[in-house]
């Protein structure tokens, strides 16, 4: 382990009686202790982590990420870099930017925001992207250590949802969870990570025939489909622990997940709201990512229930 996060820490001033799982207070709480980390790497080692955001074109939706992440780099004392590149951006051009970045040895985290123009071919960007950079773990080497139960760099969103997990003591152990969504960026991956921690898992797709009836049967229910109110509130099992990370902008201009949250609130042991939950989790989640790859560059370990 290149860099250990302190799961009490993270557990302090979350409300575990309530059924709202919030993800406020817990990024508050890792992005302090990724704080103390840069500090080591700084004092002990004279190296800040930098991590390196390429936008193409000005997309509303990701131009707040964007946002989101580079303030979270200042909270930590992360160095960030922001590349900003026209809509009219051509692949090779791209290309070119990912392999200087690849060679810098300042920077430690490369992320291209999702999605990138209609033009362009985001795997051949990702697969371009140096696995030991890769922060957001869409690489096809770190998305098969994943797999081999090894990952380093592993997707943000997921790992993240299993920090909160583990933040508000849910035990996975044996429980069924259903996973609706088969993303290469959180279904997948959060299949594995819940297998990995002993859960019995179920993926349903767009496919699913009767997904009501797989629902009803979660102890663990993960959704990520970005079909709003796609999960009605009375599929949820009572006490079972619901997982939203779908977020979709509505007329109103709210934004909504993909639970019928009012009703599976009523039934849910926990439940995380859209927004203030999974969204959180993601952007601390990729500063710990980029932290660790500049614990991997350094060889050093740092564990940060003893610094
Ligand atoms: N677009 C929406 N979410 C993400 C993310 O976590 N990473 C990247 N690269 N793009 C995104």
């Amino acid at each position: 382990m290149l860099l250990t996060l302190d799961d009490n820490d993270l557990s302090q001033n979350l409300d575990l009686d309530s059924t709202v799982m919030s993800g406020r207070p817990l990024k508050k709480r890792m992005l302090a202790q990724l704080a103390r980390a840069v500090q080591i790497l700084e004092q002990q080692h004279h190296v800040r982590p930098c991590l390196a955001v390429v936008q193409v074109g000005d997309h509303p939706a990701s131009s707040v990420y964007v946002r989101n992440k580079i303030l979270a780099c200042k909270k930590t004392g992360v160095v960030s870099m922001l590349h900003e590149l026209p809509g009219d951006t051509t692949d090779a051009e791209l290309h070119a930017l990912l392999e200087r970045l690849n060679a810098d040895p300042a920077v430690h985290g490369i992320l291209v925001q999702l999605p990138l123009p209609e033009h362009m071919d985001p795997q051949a960007a990702i697969q371009l992207i140096s696995p030991s950079k890769d922060v957001d773990g869409y690489h096809p080497v770190n998305l098969g250590d994943l797999m081999a139960g090894r990952g380093a760099l592993e997707p943000c969103t997921p790992r993240g949802v299993m920090t909160m997990l583990r933040a508000y003591k849910v035990d996975l152990v044996g429980m069924h969870a259903v996973v609706v969504g088969r993303s290469m960026t959180v279904g997948r991956p959060m299949a594995q990570m819940l297998m990995r921690a002993n859960a019995t898992v179920t993926v349903c797709h767009r496919f699913t025939k009767d997904l009501q009836e797989h629902v009803k049967r979660a102890d663990l229910l993960v959704v990520a489909t970005g079909v709003h109110n796609l999960i009605k509130g009375e599929w949820i099992k009572p006490g079972a622990t619901v997982i939203d990370v779908g977020i979709t902008r509505l007329e109103d201009g709210s934004l909504s997940g993909d639970v019928d949250y009012d009703v599976a609130r009523e039934r849910a042991r926990y439940i995380t709201p859209v927004p203030g939950g999974v969204g959180q989790m993601t952007v601390a989640t990729l500063l710990e990512n980029t932290v660790r790859s500049a614990c991997q560059t350094l060889g050093v370990e740092i564990d940060l229930r003893r610094a």
